[in-house]
């Protein structure tokens, strides 16, 4: 996501530093200081300008939210929004998805959700697709048993990939793979983000994989 730097970002940033932290590698094992209960945490990697999570928030106040994104500018406007709603379960991440198992401890994550990842199409780029299997490890480490990764995105070539990975993972269990999720029961309770509410407006179909991983973690993954 390209979006150019602009003056109110930084001033925003600095008039809000109790709504975000970056690289927050002393907090891993310690999340639950931030929120100030043991709500369970759920954490979408790549929240972009955070419109999924702010829904997901303000829908779910017994849980809590951990937006992380690598982009600081994408992330500003999910802080503008934060900041006028101040929902004390939402919590900003900047932060790299690589480095989650330094922000998060074991089984610190109760759910994960991967919205429209960046496709990243040729195949030397393919440890950058944030459903590459050096990312399922870390994924692995961080999520509470039970947990389950939905993953959505318009990307027909990266859903198909993410599709196969995780069905080539010994330690992962698809659970549901849907080619048209606008059009099914599963679009109950649904909530669009930013760059869903485009493609779906192209008349693009919406791609959606949920899984999870069972329940003993072993050195493979
Ligand atoms: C295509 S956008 C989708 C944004 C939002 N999820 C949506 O659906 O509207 C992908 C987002 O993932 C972020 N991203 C890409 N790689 C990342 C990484 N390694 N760690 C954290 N965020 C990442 C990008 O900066 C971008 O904001």
């Amino acid at each position: 996501m390209r979006i150019k730097r602009r003056p109110w970002a930084d001033e925003l940033y600095a008039e809000n530093q109790d709504l975000f932290r970056k690289f927050p590698y002393d907090l891993r094992g310690k999340w639950h200081e931030v929120f100030k209960n043991n709500q369970p945490i759920e954490l979408e990697i790549g929240a972009g300008k955070g419109g999924f999570i702010t829904q997901l928030a303000q829908n779910n106040p017994n849980k809590n939210y951990i937006a992380l994104e690598i982009n600081e500018m994408a992330l500003a406007y999910l802080l503008r929004k934060q900041a006028e709603k101040r929902l004390t379960n939402l919590f900003l991440v900047v932060g790299n998805a690589d480095e989650v198992g330094q922000y998060f401890a074991e089984g610190e994550v109760s759910n994960l959700y991967l919205n429209f990842s960046d496709p990243w199409p040729k195949s030397k780029h393919e440890k950058r697709r944030l459903t590459a299997p050096n990312f399922l490890r870390k994924y692995h480490q961080i999520l509470a048993t039970d947990a389950t990764i939905q993953f959505k995105t318009d990307n027909q070539g990266l859903f198909i990939y993410s599709i196969t990975t995780m069905a080539n993972e010994p330690e992962v269990l698809i659970d549901k793979i849907n080619f048209d999720l606008h059009h099914s029961d599963d679009n109950v309770g649904n909530i669009r983000t930013e760059y869903e509410q485009k493609f779906a407006d192209k008349g693009q179909p919406i791609y959606l994989l949920k899984s999870h991983f069972k329940e003993e973690k072993n050195e493979r993954i």
